[in-house]
């Protein structure tokens, strides 16, 4: 079979995969009391924030809008650079005040900083009561009966290494685009990156799972999900389908109306699922993230991305066969340690050669466990934002240009929600946010929109009557 077909015999309804696992949940813990969550980082601690709301609101917890009215605040806290870890020192520090007004508030510190730091911590912040890890989301009603019920410290940041990632979508109000998890952990250990060491090994959800999600997201009004992992492409269901399988099925098996997926890794996308993309686009959006983090093939080898800079050219060249009017962004880092000016130039002249609409850059930030972090030659801090600036310089320009091409376009938006100013507002296949003139009743909808104003961020426009 060639790598572009799907095994027509898929064997996901020969082996039985067991139902998801529905946490246990002390319903008395939240009985008047309100929790507050503060959420730093990628769309999967968004995510995380989302399922530990659900699982609290489950033990009966309110929820409240500011910190000042909890008796529960959690810092849900990204690791991925050194200074989001600062944050969650400044943030625990400004609730001293609130903890001396109410002995009875507790506060806990999650995520991939709690992974992380773990009791360091509560050692360095006598204030915080409890710690719990990526992989102990599930177990957090529990926790927080154990830290309310006495003034021990908690802490739970130990791996589920062998529990299989069995669970449902928990989501309070799904709206009308969500996120659906399929994987979580990460196994690809690139030098600069501590998600291995945060969030564990990669496991994959059972598609049928993932399937049974999507269709109750459905029923519940949602027209959109989004498929999230560290590395989606190497997703790999118990049965044995990857993601094009996975891809394919949501496609056709359910009612949902768009499908979007991040992250992507350029090693591991293929031409199998370049090809159910195109089968798909009625579905497929046909937006894809993929990260390059550098230009040079040097230092990609250094950061152990596991492709060239010709070979990540040559994969988009062939992802622009299949998808022609492909939508790319990207994620950049600059200065990692040993990086020239001339290898820097690479990644500048990358992302002109590429034409992404949209790039996240970073400066390189050495994280704990990680190989980088003891590599030599490290790039000086004003070298690090001299580059980045020059590449944000560069990028903007062409993104400008690139915008254009969306002036007098007319763009499928689904509408979201009416904004503050009483816009409505959506997205269009491209991943473009589009604002125009709408009345609330078109939420839900996908609606023709008529592109008069474009900039690399933001689309306006009008509704086609
Ligand atoms: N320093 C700077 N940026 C990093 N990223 C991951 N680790 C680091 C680090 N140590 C960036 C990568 C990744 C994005 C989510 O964050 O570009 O794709
Ligand atoms: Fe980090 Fe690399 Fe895994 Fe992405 S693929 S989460 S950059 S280790």
């Amino acid at each position: 079979m060639s790598e572009n077909q799907i095994n027509p015999s898929s064997p996901a309804s020969e082996i039985t995969v067991a139902d998801p696992v529905r946490p246990q949940i002390n319903q008395d813990v939240g009985q008047g009391r309100g929790v507050y969550i503060s959420t730093y980082g990628c769309q999967m601690n968004v995510n995380d924030t989302e399922r530990m709301y659900s699982l609290l609101e489950m033990a009966n917890f309110s929820v409240v809008k500011e910190p000042e009215e909890a008796t529960l605040i959690i810092i849900n806290a990204c690791s991925i650079r050194e200074k989001p870890v600062h944050k969650v020192y400044s943030e625990v520090g400004r609730y001293r005040k609130l903890k001396e007004k109410n002995p009875m508030l507790k506060i806990g510190v999650g995520g991939c900083v709690g992974q992380q730091e773990k009791d360091k911590l509560i050692k360095n912040q006598p204030m915080i009561d409890f710690v719990f890890g990526t992989d102990n989301i599930d177990a957090l009603p529990n926790l927080v009966a154990q830290t309310f019920e006495s003034s021990d410290k908690v802490i739970n940041a130990k791996f589920e290494h062998r529990a299989p990632y069995h669970v449902e979508t928990l989501v309070r109000n799904p709206g009308v685009s969500t996120f659906v998890n399929i994987t979580k952990g990460c196994d690809n250990f690139c030098t600069f990156c501590i998600v291995p060491f945060t969030r564990g090994r990669e496991k994959s959800r059972p598609l049928s799972h993932v399937l049974m999600d999507v269709r109750s997201l459905v029923k519940r009004g949602v027209k959109e999900v989004t498929l999230l992992g560290q590395n989606v492409n190497s997703y790999e269901s118990e049965d044995g389908a990857d993601f094009a399988d996975l891809l394919k099925k949501v496609a056709m098996e359910t009612d949902i109306q768009r499908i979007r997926y991040t992250t992507s890794h350029p090693k591991d996308f293929n031409e199998k699922l370049m090809h159910v993309m195109a089968e798909h686009q009625d579905k497929v959006c046909e937006y894809v993230h993929l990260p390059a983090q550098s230009g040079n093939s040097r230092i990609l080898r250094q950061m152990n991305r596991g492709y060239t800079r010709e070979e990540y050219l040559d994969k988009i060249a062939l992802m622009k066969k299949y998808i022609p009017n492909l939508v790319l962004s990207t994620d950049i880092i600059v200065g990692f340690p040993g990086e020239t000016e001339e290898e820097f130039q690479d990644t500048v002249s990358l992302v002109k050669e590429v034409g992404f609409e949209t790039m996240f850059a970073f400066m390189y930030s050495p994280r704990p466990f990680t190989k980088a972090a003891s590599f030599p030659d490290h790039v000086a801090e004003e070298v690090k934002n001299r580059r980045l600036n020059e590449l944000f310089d560069s990028h903007e320009k062409q993104a400008f240009d690139l915008a254009k091409k969306y002036d007098g376009q007319v763009l499928n938006v689904l509408v979201e929600q009416i904004n503050e100013q009483g816009k409505a507002q959506g997205r269009s296949t491209q991943n473009k946010l589009v604002y125009f003139l709408g009345s609330e009743s078109l939420i839900g909808k996908t609606v023709p929109v008529k592109i008069n104003f474009a900039s690399p961020n933001v689309l306006r426009g009008e509704l086609v009557q």
